[in-house]
Parts: C-alpha cells; sequence; structure tokens
C-alpha cells in the first residue's frame, strides 16, 4: 500500500527519493510525486498518476539543486488515481508540503472547517485536509505576539496541534518552504523508519528504501514524532516528551532483493520456496525430545501446557494458512482451534477463555485489519503471538511473542512462499503443542523426519511447472474456475482460487469438495474448469465420486494427484502429479502448482503479475 520517503543531508535529495520509491513499488499503488525544496524557489511538487519510471521521467526534466525532500507513492483510497490526488499535498499556499500513509476517518468535518476559512481544495483526499490544517496551526501559532521567526519548535507545536485534531491513522512526512534544514515525521499506526547517517538522514515507510544507505535504524513508535535535521535526529513522545531514539541495527534479512534472472518476482519467489522451508525449519527441530523448539513465544512449557484453546486469525491467504493450522493443530495436538478473519474479529466480542491463546498470521505485519484484532485481543487480557515474516514490523513489535518465518522479503503482491512457511510454521507449532499433550515421542519423530524430507520435496514438485504450463496455454481463456478439496485440501483449494483471481483476474471459487453439490455445481459446464486437489487420504474415494459428478456434467477437470490411479487418468482432462507425503503436509506440496498454474495463465493473459491491479503487497488501511 502507499509508501513514504524522505532525505535531508549534502547530497541531491530526488536521487535517493525516486530509488526509495522504486523499492518500495512491490507495496502496490497507482501515482507517485515528491516535493523538494528548491532554493530560492520553495516547495517543488513532480507528481504522475502512473508509474515510478514517469516520475522519474518527469523529475529529470527540470534540474534539482534540492538536498531535502520527502517522496510517496499513493494507493487511491479517498478519490480517483489522478495527478491531483497523488502526493505530496501542499498545505497553506505552499508553505508546506506532506505525504501522508493512513486514513483520516474525520477527514470531512476537518475540511468543511477549512473550507470555512478560505482554504482551497484540489485533491480529493483526506491528506489535503492535514497539510491545510497544518498550515493554519501554523499561521496561528507565528502570529502569536511571542512567536520566535523560524524556531524548530514552532513547527513541532504546528504539527502537534494538527495531530490533536485528526481521528484516525497515519504516517506522515513533512517538509517546510522556510525551513529547508528540517523535515517532521508523525506515525500513528502507519509505520515509519529512520535511516541514520552521516551527515544525513533517510526516512521510509519500511526498511527496503534504506538498504544500501545505512545499516543504522530508529523505528518511529506511535504517537512518536521526529525532527530529522542533517546532522540530528529528535524525537519526541506525545506523553513522555523528548526521548532517546532507539538506534538499530538494520536485519540481515533485508538484503537488497533482485530478479536474480527470473522474469518476475512472483516466480523467483515461488522457486524460493525449498529453500524459504528450510529456513522455516531451521533450529527448530529437537530430534532428542521427537518435538520442535521455538525462541520467542515468551511462555513456559508449564504456561503452553494449560491453553485451552488457540485462535489464529489474518486476512488473505494468511487466514488460508490459519485454517489449514486448525486441521493440523487440532488433529496432532488434540487442542480446539478457532479461526477468525481479523477483519471480523476486531469488531466482534466472541466470548473466550483466558486461556485461549492468540495468534496473529501474517506476512508483511503490517495488515491493519490483523494489528487491530491482535491489539483488541490483548485488550482483552490474551497472550497474543505473531507468526510473521517482516522482523521490526509493527504486529511483530507489538505481540507478546511470536514466530518468524524467516522467507526473506516477499517482493511479488501475490503471497506464495509466505504461505507455505506459515504452513511450515503452523506444521512446528502443532508438533510442539502435540508433544506437550497427547503425541508419542515416535509420533513425533516420524512429523521430525516428514518435515525435514520437506525441502527436497518441494525441489522435485517444482519439476511439475513444464506440464503446469501445458494445462495453462489450454485454459488461460476460461473466464471462471472452481477449486475443490477436502480436509485440509480445502483451504488449499481457496488459496489456489484467490491466487489465480488476484493475478489473472479470472473469477475462480474454492469449495470443499462435496459442498459443490449444495450449489456451485450450477456453474459447472464445458467453459468452467475445476481444478481437483485429490491426493491419497482418508477422504480420497469421496473425491473421486464429487470429480466424477463434474464430469458428468460436462466439466473439464485438472486433477492435482500425488500417485497414479487410472481412474483418475482417465476421468480428468489433464492430470499434474506432486510427490507424496503425510496428509497434513499435503497443502504445501500442492500449493505449488496451483501458484505456477495461476502464474502461467497470467502472464499468457499479459497481465502485471508482480503488482495485479487494485492489489497492495501490505493493506494498511481497513
Ligand atoms: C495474498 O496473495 C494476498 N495478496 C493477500 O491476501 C494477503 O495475504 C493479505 O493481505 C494479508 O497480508 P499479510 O499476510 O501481510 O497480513
Amino acid at each position: 500500500m502507499c509508501g513514504i520517503v524522505g532525505y535531508i543531508g549534502s547530497k541531491q535529495a530526488s536521487p535517493f527519493l525516486v530509488g526509495g520509491l522504486r523499492r518500495l513499488e512491490y507495496r502496490g499503488y497507482d501515482s507517485a510525486g515528491i516535493a523538494t525544496i528548491n532554493s530560492p524557489e520553495g516547495i517543488r511538487i513532480t507528481r504522475v498518476a502512473g508509474r515510478v519510471d514517469q516520475l522519474d521521467q518527469a523529475v529529470s526534466r527540470r534540474p534539482q539543486v534540492a538536498t531535502t525532500g520527502i517522496g510517496h507513492t499513493r494507493w487511491a483510497t479517498h478519490g480517483p488515481a489522478t495527478e491531483e490526488n497523488a502526493h505530496p499535498h501542499v498545505g497553506g499556499h505552499g508553505v508546506l508540503a506532506l505525504t501522508h500513509n493512513g486514513v483520516i476517518e474525520n477527514y470531512e468535518t476537518l475540511k468543511q472547517g477549512l473550507l470555512a476559512l478560505g482554504y482551497t481544495f484540489h485533491s480529493a483526499t483526506d491528506s489535503e485536509v492535514i497539510a491545510h490544517l497544518m498550515a493554519e496551526c501554523l499561521k496561528n501559532i507565528s502570529a502569536a505576539p511571542n512567536a520566535t521567526t523560524d524556531s524548530v519548535d514552532r513547527y513541532v507545536e504546528a504539527v502537534q496541534q494538527t495531530l490533536v485534531q485528526l481521528r484516525g491513522t497515519y504516517g506522515l512526512a513533512i517538509v517546510f518552504r522556510d525551513r529547508p534544514d528540517m523535515i517532521i515525521a508523525a506515525r500513528l499506526g502507519s509505520p515509519l523508519v529512520i535511516g541514520v547517517g552521516r551527515g544525513e538522514h533517510f526516512l521510509a515507510s519500511d526498511t527496503s528504501p534504506l538498504v544500501g544507505f545505512t545499516e543504522r535504524i530508529v523505528y518511529l513508535a506511535d504517537h512518536q514524532l521526529a525532527v530529522l535535521r542533517a546532522d540530528s535526529i529528535q524525537v519526541i513522545h506525545r506523553d513522555e516528551g523528548k526521548v532517546r531514539p532507539n538506534v538499530q541495527q538494520l536485519s540481515s534479512q533485508t538484503q537488497e532483493v533482485d530478479l536474480g534472472g527470473f522474469p518476475h518476482y512472483m516466480l523467483k519467489e515461488i522457486y524460493e520456496q525449498p529453500e524459504s522451508i528450510r529456513n522455516a525449519l531451521r533450529g527448530r527441530l529437537d530430534k532428542d525430545n521427537g518435538t520442535a523448539k521455538f525462541g520467542g513465544l515468551n511462555l513456559t512449557p508449564q504456561q503452553l501446557r494449560s491453553v485451552r484453546r488457540l485462535l489464529l486469525t489474518g486476512c488473505g491467504t494468511s487466514w488460508h494458512s490459519a485454517m489449514v493450522g486448525e486441521y493440523i493443530i487440532e488433529e496432532l495436538a488434540r487442542l480446539p482451534v478457532e479461526v477468525e478473519y481479523a477483519s471480523e474479529l476486531r469488531y466482534r466480542n466472541p466470548p473466550l477463555e483466558h486461556d485461549t491463546l492468540i495468534f496473529g498470521i501474517t506476512q508483511s505485519g503490517e495488515t491493519a485489519d490483523t494489528l487491530a484484532a491482535l491489539r483488541e485481543m490483548k485488550r482483552k487480557g490474551h497472550h497474543t503471538l505473531a507468526i510473521c515474516n517482516v522482523i521490526g514490523s509493527s504486529i511483530a513489535q507489538e505481540a507478546d511473542g511470536g514466530i518468524y518465518l524467516h522467507a526473506g522479503p516477499e517482493i511479488g503482491v501475490a503471497s506464495t512462499k509466505a504461505f507455505t512457511s506459515q504452513l511450515t510454521v503452523l506444521s512446528l507449532l502443532a508438533l510442539h503443542f502435540g508433544r506437550l499433550r497427547g503425541l508419542s515421542f515416535e509420533a513425533g519423530q516420524r512429523i521430525i523426519a516428514r518435515l525435514e524430507e520437506l525441502p527436497e520435496l518441494i525441489e522435485r514438485t517444482l519439476e511439475c511447472h513444464d506440464k503446469v504450463r501445458t494445462v495453462a496455454a489450454r485454459f488461460a481463456d476460461a473466464t471462471n474456475f472452481l477449486y475443490l478439496g477436502r480436509n485440509t485440501n480445502f483451504p488449499s483449494a481457496l488459496e489456489g482460487a484467490l491466487k489465480l483471481k488476484e493475478i489473472s483476474y479470472i473469477h475462480a471459487e474454492g469449495y470443499p469438495a462435496a459442498e459443490m453439490k449444495h450449489g456451485p455445481i450450477a456453474l459447472v459446464d464445458e467453459h468452467t474448469p475445476s481444478v481437483f486437489i485429490i491426493p491419497r487420504g482418508v477422504v480420497y474415494d469421496k473425491v473421486l465420486s464429487n470429480l466424477q459428478e463434474v464430469k458428468a456434467r460436462g466439466g473439464p477437470v485438472i486433477a492435482i494427484v500425488d500417485h497414479h490411479d487410472p481412474q483418475v487418468a482417465r476421468l480428468a482432462d489433464e492430470v499434474i502429479s506432486v510427490p507424496a507425503t503425510e496428509e497434513f503436509l499435503q497443502p504445501i506440496v500442492t500449493a505449488i502448482p496451483m501458484q505456477l498454474l495461476a502464474y502461467e495463465i497470467a502472464t499468457l493473459r499479459g497481465c502485471d503479475v508482480d503488482k495485479p491491479r487494485n492489489l497492495a503487497k501490505s493493506v494498511t488501511v481497513e
């Protein structure tokens, strides 16, 4: 979703700003812009309704001398993706410019007040309201009889006066026409990180723009405001006043990401899965005790043993992981598990005992709904844990403990390697809880052996790519798909359908295979392919019957199997074979052909696989 960058120092600002925005492109956006302070001209705004490449061209057309500036990639919320709605927005006839991530809920009321004061609005955004409101506060403070003309305090005071009037979330970067030696940043619910350099400072909404510029970073916390100058940073908390900036080392996991010879990040990330799964397992298998171990749950074995229920929450793909997790944990640990969409959980008030442990599952660690749901659960006294990929993200910081995926940066908007790493971690968790409860040492050892085989198994699974290409070529023109499976393969079906629809824009629905006859079977005709996930297992024969029901109605069938069955081979139009594994690990294996199928169909249809329309990588608004 929206991205922010900022630079102040002795070098030209625009190369960092444009380059930084390029590194934030993966988050999803539809317009981009920068504001630089070019003396004596004042604040110069360059914005485009389009890609960072276009912004780069627009910036290059006019020479820049500015050594202070801010930039933004916008994902439209209030008003369409036009140049006028793109950030930065100017406040009060050019006294300041700001970029904003987040949503201001009371913007309409504030706007009415500012219109009455004579301010003119050029955009439909809530962010322009903040810019004018801040300009108004600054004007009033400056007009006070004892005002010192250019004191930093005056600007800080104007920002603070503005912030208390806002209801909603913000990550803000602000530059002032008359103070080119300063950027002010402020955060509430929308992440910001400062890069500490020598004689220069950087600002960004996540660490990716900072890589290669500095290894020292300061995460801004909620209700903190920072004054960045070339040679100093001052951090001020709303309630605590000045606080010492907590300088941390940039994680080595946040390496520069390139395509490594692949045409798209999504494909690269699909192929990284043997390694990302290996990393999720690394150091967590305890063979001596036939269990899994974690460093960051911050709970004693005694506390874990007294847990009576787990609640797993997340959004999108992470919610699908939670659903698979429910099956696995209940099966191996005999522990009741609830799964809730985070967006629903945050406004529900489910009756939960205090011995319910809450897990928020999230790749980015920034999803607004998941963060809000965890906060709500924490408020009610539950221990909250994050299963998260991005180190230092908001959810990772706010949860009481958690498990990192260590999958490395996931750039493609469609989640692939994070999904299989989440499933790997949930399997480890099921083993851990199982061994604290009824699971035998022998069963634990058998599970460990299967988990250890996983990376190699995924390497072999990737060999299905050629077959998937053929299948994609045959069905790329379809306008509807069904994905069907049972047991753990039901959430897999949901995930397969989500992958296809988000990157190829083909309508796809996932269903429990047996549920199909209660409605969706009406969709079956010769133009609607059904992807059946049908590996061996307890419900194999049942799913085979469902497959026959589809064939009997003329529906084309793509079967994902883990063994040769002449009956399936005869019935299905296409068969994709994957290696066999334990039933609870099947969703990790069968995810691969479905990811590849979505990828191949989307590229055949000419879709922008890594940046699908309307989607954002981390959804930081409600
Ligand atoms: C997955 O392909 C999606 N793009 C999306 O559903 C995603 O999983 C969801 O927004 C949750 O994100 P998170 O894991 O970063 O919280």
